[in-house]
């Protein structure tokens, strides 16, 4: 959604923010727009569409080296160059970027007009422009205070001056604010990426912060301006793994760094001698983990078919009672907190709201709450109980491929350490943990397959409609293929419970409409292959994805896309890859933009 970056220091601001934002796409976005002081004087640009198309719009001279710039995900008002950020005030020196929703925007807008502000645009956001400057007397980040003493909602927001040369003013609640720490020059941003080709030396600004930068230095206060003293961290990911690396999207580049990314996330968490695993993160002891009687996963998207996945092999081989839900359901349904239950939020990004937001009213409610993210320092680690990172790198693309594998790696790891502790032997142990390990391998046999599920993506791009289809651990999986080609490619596809189709999507049976089967050779195979031959009957056609040397699968199927063999349990790994590739080339014949499809935004931070 929405990206904010800001820059005070010795050089052009202007390519500094353009090159920001162009980091910052990858959250989705419909116009874009930079504010620039120089000489006193303040200079905003805004467009609605790309990047590119504001670019065109910045003169290549502008000269100004602090400002400010913003790309804006719709949310109230449309998608037009005048609602695009930065806003200004009346007197137009002083410009606003905001990331999150103001509630009470509307109050607000009523009073400060009948002061005689004059309103521009469309959007909430506005309004901030209008209050700072309403309490501005030639001190901007008293006059943030007193403004965002009044806001009612979630921000990241950024002012600049054309008074008071040389500071920027973020504050923040609800919304992620970074900040980044130069050689003689500050950032401001929403998400490390916009600042890392700079630095790596970064403070977090948590909610209820107000911070105030100039190039050589930094202030950071509470809302009542007390002092708060902030450590300066230093971000682990490199420029290179936000660049594309001679892929010709990001989500290719991310799918194909699976081996390597599952490896991570189970890197130094592998116990040899007594076939277990380890996660520090957790801080738990044996017994606390021993004690635990049920285990709820709290997720949205993609993150959530991860927790479903999780849940079905932590109830099979811990025996634990274990559960996924959709995250923006538990916050409204008054949850309820049972003693000696574990919860785990699940979320890339650690900063999807419906994810926080639920994960807030679980500990309200006294629930010890586990992060399981990638974005490290991001606010759901930061607020958790504790947690595991997977490690996965940025994940740059919009639809999520190497988080999910990742998640599913430290889930299995939970899960392993669960099941030792209860009744999974020690033998048993050693095989799950052979298992996990041969799982980055299978994933480089099946991204070697790559040029076969290419050719059946682009075969099958042009239908309109499609079913995803599995069963036990398989299922969930069946829904993540279905989410990821709707999200990429824009086919409607459902997933289902293979078992389902007959109490419903039977009826969508046409030769119009495909099925991609997930087959394997577990205990549920024979009525997979029922459901297979189900559709045939009804002249559907059928794909599947099926283990190496399926004679029968291959029979029935009119197009096979083969999977080496493993145990039942690893199988959502292998099964993830091909449903991931087959999305990708599906979108990629239909011209779609893969990276950043339209209406979507990678880090979802409004409710
Ligand atoms: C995945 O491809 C989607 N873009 C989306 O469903 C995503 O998984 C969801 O928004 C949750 O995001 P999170 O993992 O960052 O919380």
């Amino acid at each position: 959604m929405c990206g904010i970056v800001g820059y005070c220091g010795p050089k052009p601001s202007a390519p500094i923010l353009l090159e920001g934002l162009k980091r910052l796409e990858y959250r989705g976005y419909d116009s874009a727009g930079i504010g620039v002081v120089h000489n006193n004087e303040l200079q905003v640009i805004k467009k609605s569409g790309k990047i590119a198309e504001l670019q065109d719009s910045v003169p290549p001279d502008l000269e100004g080296s602090y400002g400010i710039g913003h790309t804006r995900w719709a949310t109230h008002g449309e998608v037009t160059d005048l609602n695009a950020h930065p806003h200004t005030d009346d007197s137009g020196r002083l410009a606003v970027v905001h990331n999150g929703i103001i509630e009470n925007f509307e109050s607000l807008k009523e009073k400060l007009s009948s002061q005689g502000h004059v309103f521009k645009t469309q959007t909430d956001s506005e309004v901030i422009a209008h209050l700072v400057s309403e309490y501005y007397d030639g001190d901007l980040e008293q006059a943030v205070r007193q403004a965002v003493a009044l806001i009612k909602g979630t921000y990241g927001i950024l002012c600049v001056h054309a008074d008071e040369p040389d500071i920027l003013v973020g504050a923040r609640n609800g919304s992620p604010l970074v900040l980044g720490i130069g050689i003689d020059e500050m950032f401001l941003a929403s998400d490390v990426t916009a600042m890392i080709a700079y630095t790596k030396q970064v403070v977090y600004v948590e909610d209820g912060e107000i911070v105030t930068i100039w190039p050589d230095g930094y202030r950071t206060t509470d809302f009542s301006d007390r002092q708060i003293q902030k450590t300066v961290e230093l971000v682990s990911w490199e420029l290179e793994e936000i660049e594309k690396g001679g892929y010709d999207n990001f989500m290719l580049k991310e799918i194909f760094e699976q081996p390597e990314s599952i490896e991570r996330a189970m890197r130094g968490r592998l116990d040899d001698e007594y076939w277990t695993g380890h996660l520090g993160g957790l801080e738990m002891s044996n017994a606390e983990l021993k004690d635990i009687r049920r285990v709820r996963i709290i997720a949205a998207g993609t993150s959530c078919y991860a927790g479903m996945v999780a849940a079905y092999l932590l109830e099979t081989l811990a025996r634990v009672p274990a559960s996924a839900e959709l995250a923006s359901e538990v916050r409204y349904k008054n949850p309820i907190v049972e003693p000696r239950t574990l919860f785990f939020v699940v979320s890339q990004s650690g900063e999807t709201a419906d994810t926080l937001y639920a994960m807030r009213e679980l500990q309200r409610k006294g629930a010890r709450v586990m992060g399981i993210c990638n974005v490290v320092g991001s606010t759901i680690p930061r607020e958790s109980d504790g947690g595991v990172y997977i490690h996965s790198g940025p994940e740059i693309a919009v639809a999520s491929t190497k988080a999910f594998t990742s998640q599913l790696t430290a889930f299995y790891l939970f899960t392993l350490i669960m099941a030792r502790m209860r009744d999974l032997s020690w033998g048993a142990g050693k095989r799950f943990v052979e298992d996990l390990k041969a799982v980055p391998d299978g994933v480089s046999t099946v991204l070697d397959r790559t040029d076969h599920i290419e050719e059946l993506g682009r075969k099958y791009a042009h239908y309109q409609n499609f079913l995803f289809l599995g069963r036990g651990i398989n299922y969930p999986v069946a829904l993540e293929g279905a989410l990821k080609l709707k999200e990429i490619s824009y086919i409607h596809a459902e997933g289902y419970s293979a078992a389902e189709i007959k109490h419903g999507p039977i009826a969508l049976i046409n030769d119009q409409t495909p099925s991609m089967f997930l087959v394997t050779d577990d205990g549920l195979r024979e009525k997979v292959i029922t459901s297979m031959k189900e559709i045939k009957a009804r002249k559907g056609k059928v794909l599947a994805i099926a283990v190496d040397g399926d004679k029968e699968v291959g029979e029935i199927a009119d197009d096979v896309i083969s999977i080496p063999p493993a145990t039942e349990f690893m199988y959502p790994f292998l099964m993830a890859i091909p449903l991931q590739l087959f999305a990708y080339y599906s979108a990629l014949e239909l011209g779609r933009n893969v990276d950043q499809p339209r209406n979507l935004a990678k880090s979802v931070t409004v409710e």
